[in-house]
């Protein structure tokens, strides 16, 4: 892989610094998401790492924002040591990506930095996600795809790997936000699910927006209670923001009131799961399966018993995963960004 080589710096141009908490493809001959970020922001600032902002800062000339390409730590250490006159110099931490448990948006706000992040423009690609991991775990996809490669396939058994039905079954989805409406619309229109979900308040208008949509009357139903959702549903999707109050949200008692035969879909956070709670549930047979997205470490140890149990499916948190919701993504993740520089409106802010 070549590397993309970053232009000399330009001493008119502001300085951004660019944080980098996962691989990132710095190849210049691969037109995706991540070249693009780089290319299109070194045409009209200075992306320097940590070490050299923290420099700068050391040197009074501190970067004008933070790029965080997904998900780096960023807390007020850090700010105060590469933006520590807070937003008078530093106008914004620009995060690629929707969620940002990852970034201390108090200790930012505190210092006055704006935050921003790329919500909206990957909403159907997670939902089609949650989707793809609840009838993969509901109607055991991989191990049928184990079964046919292996010796045991060798007529056809109409007794083996029998699912658990979707369609009709009532759906809970635990977080009514952009992306629980697009997980709702599939469930209820693709599927025929009634659904439930579960919010800190009722969403009066994401329900008024699903019945436009066709979803029918009653068909969507707040349950202000979880466990009465947990208890009710056959097939839980989990899309609630990490937060203080969603960490370790599906817990020992949670995963205890839900149906043996139902399926939970993680595509939120890891740590908003109990995975210890998790690994007992699925050990003891107390659940149908899982589907993880995200998990608690993430990833997790090579060793840990989730890793051979046949009734998880993994995918390595791929939920806007796709070619042009990235695209938009890193268009948006790039317009903010110039917006928080040039002091226009913000497009997409978290606080500010
Ligand atoms: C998100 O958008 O939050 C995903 O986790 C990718 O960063």
């Amino acid at each position: 892989m070549s590397t993309y080589e970053l232009p000399p710096r330009d001493p008119s141009k502001p300085d951004v610094c660019m944080l980098v908490g996962a691989t990132f493809n710095d190849d210049p001959n691969e037109l995706d998401a991540d070249c693009y970020i780089r290319k299109t922001l070194s045409e009209k600032v200075n992306l320097v790492n940590l070490e050299e902002a923290e420099r700068m800062a050391a040197n009074a000339k501190p970067v004008a924002a933070i790029l965080c390409l997904p998900h780096p730590h960023v807390d007020g250490a850090l700010l105060d040591r590469i933006a520590p006159e807070g937003g008078k110099t530093c106008a914004l931490v620009a995060n690629y990506g929707v969620g940002v448990d990852h970034i201390d948006l108090g200790d930012a706000a505190a210092r006055g930095i704006a935050v921003t992040n790329t919500p909206h423009v990957l909403n159907g690609s997670v939902a089609d996600m949650a989707f793809a991991l609840l009838l993969a775990v509901a109607r055991h996809v991989v191990r049928g795809d184990a079964h046919c490669r292996g010796p045991a396939y060798t007529r056809y058994d109409h007794n083996v790997l029998l699912g658990a039905d979707v369609g009709g079954k009532t759906l809970g989805i635990v977080g009514m936000g952009r992306i629980g409406q697009e997980v709702a619309r599939r469930g209820a229109l693709g599927f025929g699910m009634p659904v439930l979900y579960h919010n800190r308040r009722r969403r009066e208008d994401a329900e008024a927006e699903l019945t436009a949509a066709g979803v029918g009357a009653g068909g969507v139903e707040f349950c202000a209670e979880l466990h009465e959702l947990l208890r009710r549903a056959d097939h839980v999707v989990l899309l609630c923001p990490h937060t203080a109050e969603t960490t370790g949200l599906i817990d020992a008692a949670a995963l205890a009131v839900m149906k043996p035969t139902a399926t939970l879909v993680n595509i939120a956070r890891g740590a908003v799961v109990d995975t210890a709670a998790l690994t007992d549930a699925l050990r003891e047979g107390r659940l149908h399966g899982a589907g993880l997205d995200v998990t608690e470490p993430e990833p997790l140890p090579k060793d840990h018993p989730l890793n051979s149990m046949e009734n998880v499916i993994f995918t390595p948190h791929r939920g806007s995963a796709c070619k042009g919701t990235r695209d938009k993504m890193a268009q948006l993740v790039v317009r903010n960004l110039l917006k928080g520089i040039g002091g226009e409106p913000l497009e997409t802010p978290v606080s500010s």
